[in-house]
């Protein structure tokens, strides 16, 4: 992946580089601007589909953006002040809801892919979904409605490649030489919290750190060998279908 070296270093300073264009980026700025009107799967408002990679108003990615900004007048479609950094990063998501729609739904079977969740697969061992399973890992409840079967897929083949920077591990090593190991679920000026490897939440004061290392590789393993290209796609099912607990 091209920018996979400019991500990292993006997760370091907390923000993108200028001109980098990520699909990662954009799911959350579509979640909050635009998710609202359009839904998940794009495909809320009448005679507008995302899924069907075709657009009405645009074919560039120019155009595209330029509908962000400035909305279409006269219509529902309201204009945004997303910069053109956001607008780009928007645009690839938006693309990537029409590379991923068709293996959205059809190919897996959800039920399955439960099944497949709870046990071969393991992943309760390390993820939480709807009360069961561990903390050490984040809680799928609701990534159905978070994230895109690509986006998913990846978690799933290429762990190191998809790691949200919310779900970063840490190494911290304290003055006295003691190293902890952990999700990073929150830090501020002063203190930084993990859930560290037993699940125990862990709240450290910076000033009694001798360290603080960002782990880039992701303590999840890979599944790429461990389940068939139809098992991946059950799951991926599955996963897509947890949108929270209604
Ligand atoms: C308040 C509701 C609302 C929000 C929020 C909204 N849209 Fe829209 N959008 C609409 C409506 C309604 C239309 C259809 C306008 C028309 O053509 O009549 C539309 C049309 C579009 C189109 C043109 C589709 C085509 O076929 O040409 C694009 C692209 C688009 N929206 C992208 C976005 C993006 C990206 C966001 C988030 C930044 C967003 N919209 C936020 C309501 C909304
Ligand atoms: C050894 C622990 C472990 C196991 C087993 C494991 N995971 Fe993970 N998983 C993690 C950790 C830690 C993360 C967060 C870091 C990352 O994104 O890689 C994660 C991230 C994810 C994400 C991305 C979540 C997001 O919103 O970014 C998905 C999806 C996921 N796992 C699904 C699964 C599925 C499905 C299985 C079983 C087939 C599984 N995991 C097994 C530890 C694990």
């Amino acid at each position: 992946m091209i920018y996979r070296g400019a991500f990292v270093t993006a997760l370091l300073l907390w923000s993108l580089p200028a001109g980098a264009q990520s699909v990662d980026a954009g799911g959350p700025l579509y979640r909050v601007h635009c998710y609202p009107c359009h839904g998940q799967e794009g495909e809320s408002v009448p005679g507008v589909s995302f899924r069907s990679g075709q657009y009405r108003r645009a074919s560039t990615d120019e155009e595209l953006s330029r509908i962000i900004l400035g909305g279409i007048p006269g219509t529902g479609m309201p204009p945004t002040n997303l910069s053109a950094d956001e607008r780009r990063n928007l645009v690839a998501y938006l693309r990537s809801m029409h590379s991923t729609g068709e293996s959205a739904k059809g190919a897996g079977d959800a039920a399955r892919g439960m099944a497949i969740f709870d046990g071969k697969g393991a992943c309760l061992n390390c993820h939480r979904v709807r009360g069961k399973g561990s903390r050490m890992g984040p809680d799928l409840s609701d990534v159905g409605a978070l994230r895109n079967a690509a986006y998913l897929e990846k978690a799933l083949t290429d762990p190191n490649d998809a790691i949200a920077p919310a779900n970063r591990f840490v190494r911290v090593v304290t003055k006295d030489g003691t190293a902890i190991s952990g999700r990073r679920l929150n830090e501020d000026t002063h203190t930084i919290q993990l859930i560290d490897e037993k699940e125990r939440l862990v709240s450290l004061n910076r000033s009694e750190l001798r360290e603080v290392v960002l782990v880039k590789t992701s303590p999840m393993p890979g599944y790429r060998e461990k389940l068939s290209a139809q098992e991946m796609t059950d799951v991926v099912s599955y996963l897509l279908s947890l949108k929270g607990s209604q």
